[in-house]
C-alpha cells in the first residue's frame, strides 16, 4: 500500500536530517525565532532510522525526543547548524533540510539583559545568515538533496525557484496558512516538486505518512 514501511530497505544509506527552527539570541535572555516545531523533520529522522539507515539528526530547539536509533546533535543557531550540517555532509548518501533556519541574526548580542529605556522603540540590526543549504548545494557530490519550502503566497513559483538556487534534487512545499499542515500540526498538506518541473500534489496526510511517501520517492529516484 502507498505508505507501507518496506522494512530494512535505507540498510546501508547515511541519512542527514535536519528540524525544528533556528534561534539568535539578542541578549542573554531573549532570541529570535520561527513557530518550527520540529515534529516534520523528527518524524523523516524516525521514518529514515526504522527503515535501516543510519540517521544523523541536526535539530534546533524542540520540546519532542529524540528519535530512538538516531545520532543528535542540538544547536541553537544557524551557524552552529552550519557547522554540524558541513561536519556531517561528506559521508551522507540523502540529506533533508526540514529545519526551518533564521534568515537574519541580531548584530550585536547584548553581554547583559537589555534593559528597558525610557524611549517608545528599540531597534535590533540584523545580519544576514549564511544559507546552509545553499552550501550544501554547491558542495554536492553523491548526496541526494531535498529541501523545504515554507510560503505563504506563490507556493510553486517560489519553491520552483529554491530547487535551482539551491542545487536541489526535490523540494517539499509547504502552504503554511492552510489548516491541517505547518506549524506544531501533526498533519501536513504539501508538494513535491522535482527540478524537471514536476509537481506532485498529495491529499493532507500525518507528518509520519508524509516522511514515508518523501522516503519512498527518494529511494525511487535514487535509484533511476
Ligand atoms: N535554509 C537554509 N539556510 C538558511 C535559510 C534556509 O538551509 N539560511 C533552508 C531551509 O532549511 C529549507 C530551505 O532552505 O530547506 C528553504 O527555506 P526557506 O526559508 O523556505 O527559503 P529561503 O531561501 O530562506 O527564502 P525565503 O525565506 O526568503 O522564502
Ligand atoms: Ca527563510
Amino acid at each position: 500500500a502507498f505508505f507501507a514501511r518496506s522494512c530494512g530497505d535505507m540498510k546501508n544509506l547515511r541519512v542527514l536530517v535536519t528540524a525544528a527552527g533556528t534561534r539568535e539570541p539578542i541578549d542573554p535572555v531573549r532570541y529570535v525565532g520561527n513557530r518550527s516545531s520540529g515534529k516534520m523533520g523528527y518524524a523523516i529522522a524516525q521514518a529514515a532510522a526504522d527503515r535501516g539507515a543510519e540517521v544523523t539528526l541536526v535539530s534546533g530547539p524542540s520540546v519532542l525526543n529524540p528519535p530512538a536509533n538516531v545520532k543528535t546533535v542540538q544547536v541553537e543557531t544557524t551557524q552552529q547548524m552550519m557547522d554540524a550540517c558541513l561536519a556531517a555532509y561528506n559521508d551522507m548518501d540523502i540529506v533533508i533540510k526540514a529545519a526551518a533556519v533564521a534568515d537574519y541574526r541580531p548584530h550585536d548580542v547584548a553581554e547583559q539583559k537589555i534593559k528597558k529605556k525610557t524611549d517608545d522603540a528599540l531597534t535590533v540590526v540584523m545580519d544576514k545568515n549564511p544559507d546552509i543549504l545553499k552550501a550544501l548545494g554547491e558542495r554536492k557530490e553523491k548526496q541526494f538533496l531535498v529541501g523545504f519550502a515554507a510560503e505563504t503566497q506563490n507556493l510553486i513559483a517560489n519553491a520552483k525557484e529554491k530547487i535551482c538556487k539551491k542545487n536541489l534534487d526535490m523540494i517539499v512545499a509547504n502552504d503554511v496558512t492552510l489548516q491541517g499542515a505547518g506549524f506544531n500540526s501533526d498533519t501536513n498538506i504539501v508538494k513535491f516538486l522535482f527540478p524537471d518541473g514536476e509537481v506532485r500534489e498529495l491529499e493532507q496526510m500525518t507528518k509520519a505518512e508524509v516522511a514515508e511517501e518523501l522516503l519512498n520517492t527518494v529511494l525511487r529516484l535514487r535509484k533511476s
